[in-house]
């Protein structure tokens, strides 16, 4: 096993462990679902909590030819790690860094007037032109140009990249239910996508890549796949939702594994409260042990009295509140003794829960308790250059 993080040889209070072979591994599993398209790995959000850069690296080397991300920040930010592949970033305000995205080769997406305006003055200071991919609104109702004002952003997009300001290389939209089979809106949105770049390819828009495919899309919709594919959450071998299947279910491994060392383990007599507000009381006398991560580390406050941690081979539940720093579990007389290994989630393979087994126990997503887990806890990044 190689490391790519410096490893301190103390235990660490907390560590979440990336494993770059099941990320390099997951993304040749999702190109091989979209053969025919390339793939670009969304790599937002800090790689959704695993770490941009290596993450975006091991996804190159495993034959990633885009990388995505929200702000034009974290695009810069893989620019600056020497990152040379193509990069599309979407999520833009007004004054936000445009010259240095043109600048830096970056690939923006625009979604109305105002930032085609301002894309293309940076172009002009830069004196080279910029990179823009047009987005359609096909029905998420979030970001991209609503189909009423496509040919107006079409035909603007046009003129400037007959001025040399421009080059328009993409064509894309965003799914809002594609995790949900047979939801009536993904056959809408796909017709509308085939109808707005339909009008803009009349007009005379020649895209490099047309694109709407996140990772369900990716993994259940073939139709959905066009020139690229866009899948963030599958990447990290998460399943983008249960009722899809498993991470096993599409050949997909979860990259993450979050553990701790237990600070402290005690006996306590029965009926001895814990935590703040009393919320558990001990039924018996029992052994009760310390997991120091809390809130500030991304550990949902409402894991409280639901949360599954794998502690000398069992799971155990989070034992009243979760505090800022840290939780209890109860022991049920096991004596593992303080420095013992907490596994928060992983892949499964050991018995421990899973992301998902998280998601479920706090009424909420995979996607949210992977990307939420805090600064604090170092990302210890594995497996990073051999080959797998
Ligand atoms: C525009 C866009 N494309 C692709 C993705 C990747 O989605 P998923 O993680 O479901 O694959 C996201 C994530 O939310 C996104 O915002």
């Amino acid at each position: 096993m190689s490391e790519t993080a410096a490893v301190p040889t103390a235990p660490l209070r907390a560590r979440a462990e990336i494993d770059l072979a099941a990320l390099r591994a997951n993304v040749r599993t999702l190109r091989a679902r979209a053969q025919g398209a390339a793939l670009m790995a969304v790599v937002k959000s800090d790689a959704y909590g695993h770490g941009a850069v290596p993450c975006a690296r091991a996804a190159v080397e495993a034959g990633a030819t885009w990388l995505g991300t929200a702000t034009p920040e974290e695009a810069l930010a893989l620019r600056a790690a020497g990152l040379d592949t193509r990069v599309l970033c979407w999520l833009w305000v007004p004054g936000g860094p445009w010259r240095e995205a043109v600048e830096a080769d970056i690939d923006v997406s625009l979604s109305g007037m105002w930032a085609l305006r301002e894309v293309t003055e940076a172009a002009r200071r830069a004196g080279r032109p910029a990179r823009v991919q047009l987005k359609a609104d096909t029905g998420l109702g979030r970001n991209g140009c609503q189909p009423a004002d496509w040919p107006e952003l079409v035909g603007e997009a046009l003129r400037a990249e007959r001025e040399g300001l421009v080059r328009i290389t993409g064509l894309w939209s965003h799914f809002a239910c594609a995790d949900e089979p047979g939801h009536p809106s993904i056959a809408a949105q796909l017709d509308r996508f085939r109808e707005m770049v339909a009008h803009a390819e009349r007009q005379g828009v020649r895209p490099e890549v047309r694109h709407i495919a996140n990772s369900p899309a990716t993994l259940t919709l073939p139709e959905t796949h066009f020139d690229l594919v866009r899948p963030g959450i599958a990447v990290y071998g998460v399943s983008p939702s249960p009722e899809i299947g498993t991470p096993a279910d599409f050949g997909l491994r979860p990259v993450m594994t979050l553990s701790a060392s237990l600070a402290l383990v005690k006996h306590v007599p029965a009926g001895h409260g814990v935590s703040y507000g009393h919320h558990y009381v001990t039924p018996g006398a029992t052994t009760l042990g310390l997991v120091p991560v809390g809130y500030a580390d991304g550990i949902p406050r409402h894991a409280s009295g639901t949360g599954p941690v794998l502690v000398d081979g069992k799971w155990r539940i989070v034992a009243g509140r979760v505090a800022m720093d840290q939780f209890v579990v109860d022991l049920g007389g096991d004596e593992p003794g303080a420095g013992a290994e907490a596994v928060l989630f992983g892949p499964g393979d050991r018995g421990e829960p899973t992301a998902e087994d998280w998601a479920q126990a706090c009424g909420t997503i995979a996607y949210e308790i992977v990307t939420r887990i805090g600064t604090r806890v170092p990302r210890v990044h594995v497996n990073g250059n051999q080959e797998g």
